[in-house]
Order: structure tokens, then C-alpha cells, then sequence
């Protein structure tokens, strides 16, 4: 048996996938503790969520420190004070320092709304339209020092139809999101990812491609998977 896993949750606004995993842990799906949720806004739903969860929330503000490494520091010294297995950008839209990257090595994640290594940084469904892919989405990584660039565990894709907007592909990704995230997320509850060597694997196999999410919901490695 292995413990619950103690997730902090960073997230900077709705917070429908802090919602997700809240929701899955206390329907015994995902065997879990959210330890704490941390956002750079104040005013981010995400905290309201976590208070009514009974969830300890914590506002840390860039504003009121004097420079990154000020913040960084007092941001991850409130992260590290609830001893999470696993640090979870959910919807965090501030870069992560690299030294506070760097020395979590493997215990962060993020999950980004594209198919990873393509549209990264903002504004990724626009992205995926102009660039006219068939195919967009959303993907579970590793956070590294690189913006979007850390290994990815797994990936859900959506079709694009003819005639979409950004915000009709934000919402049909969106609604992949919350079971990418908690599949993954049971994967590290059953302590069977880790990252080593700068890769991904999978009980103590090298993952070559992420492992993508089916209809039913379940990961499925995309091609096999080596020594
Ligand atoms: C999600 O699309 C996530 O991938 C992106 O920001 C959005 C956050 O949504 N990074 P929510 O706050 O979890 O509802």
C-alpha cells in the first residue's frame, strides 16, 4: 500500500482543474491529498475553491516582493511548509523560477492546453487554428527551467472542425483537460512516473512518446517503450 499522495495545487484563475482533481479525490477515484493551493491573484476562483474544499489557500503576490528571486523564494518556502509529493500547475500563469525548478526536479507538473512541443506559451488554441493543424490538444509535463519545454508524460487529443473559434476549441480541450490531468495524476499516486535522465518513465521503463488519453478515458502508451 502507498500513501495518499500530497498534491499542492498552483493555479491563477477558474481553477476547473483544481476542481477535477478535488472532485476525484473525494469520490475515492484518485487516492490523494491536495496539501494546499497556491495562486500569484488574490481574487483567483481557484482559492475560493480550495477554501470551500476546506482546503488551506494561500494568496502569494508578486507585487509585494522586490524582485522574482524575492517571490520565488517566498512562494516555494509556502509550498515546501505543506510537504507535497507533487507540485501541480493547474492553470498557473507565471513562470516558475529555475532554481525552485531545478532543485524539485521531477516533482513538478504542468498541463498545458496543446500538443507539446507545439504551441507553447499563450494563446495556443489561436495558435493551433492559424496554423491550420487537424489535429490540437491538450498535454501533462515535467516542468523544467524551459517555458512549456520538460518532458511530457501524456497527451489528449481533439479533432479541429471546420468553422471553430478559439473559444470552441478552448472548451472541447478543456473538457480533456480534467480526465488528462487525473489519469496522470493516478499514475503518481501509484508512484509508478518518475522522471530520470531527463525522461519520462513509466514503471522503470524509458517513455519514447506520451502516453495518450482514449475515448474511455484511459492512457495508453503511443508506441512501445524501450529498456
Ligand atoms: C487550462 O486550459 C490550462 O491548461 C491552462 O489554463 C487553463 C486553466 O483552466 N494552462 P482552469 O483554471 O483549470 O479552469
Amino acid at each position: 500500500m502507498t500513501s495518499p499522495l500530497r498534491i499542492a495545487v498552483l493555479a491563477s484563475g477558474r481553477g476547473s482543474n483544481l476542481q477535477a482533481i478535488l472532485d476525484a479525490i473525494a469520490a475515492g477515484e484518485l487516492d490523494a491529498h491536495v496539501v494546499g493551493v497556491f495562486s500569484d491573484r488574490r481574487r483567483a476562483f481557484a482559492l475560493e475553491r480550495a477554501a470551500m474544499a476546506g482546503i488551506t489557500a494561500t494568496a502569494v503576490q508578486p507585487k509585494r516582493f522586490a524582485d522574482r528571486n524575492a517571490f520565488d523564494k517566498a512562494l516555494f518556502t509556502r509550498i515546501d511548509e505543506t510537504r507535497p509529493d507533487l507540485i501541480v500547475c493547474a492553470g498557473y500563469m507565471r513562470l516558475l523560477g529555475a532554481a525552485e525548478v531545478t532543485a524539485r526536479a521531477g516533482r513538478i507538473i504542468n498541463i498545458h492546453p496543446s500538443l507539446l512541443p507545439a504551441h507553447k506559451g499563450l494563446h495556443t488554441h489561436q495558435q493551433a487554428l492559424d496554423d491550420g493543424v487537424s489535429e490540437h490538444g491538450a498535454s501533462v509535463h515535467f516542468v523544467t527551467a524551459e517555458l512549456d519545454g520538460g518532458p511530457v508524460i501524456a497527451q489528449a487529443a481533439v479533432p479541429v472542425l471546420p468553422g471553430d473559434n478559439a473559444e470552441h476549441l478552448a472548451m472541447r480541450v478543456l473538457e480533456r483537460e480534467h480526465p488528462l490531468l487525473l489519469e496522470t495524476l493516478k499514475l503518481f499516486a501509484a508512484r509508478r512516473v518518475a522522471l530520470r535522465d531527463g525522461a519520462v518513465h513509466i514503471d522503470r521503463l524509458t517513455l519514447l512518446l506520451p502516453l495518450r488519453l482514449d475515448s474511455a478515458n484511459r492512457l495508453h502508451p503511443a508506441s512501445e517503450f524501450s529498456q
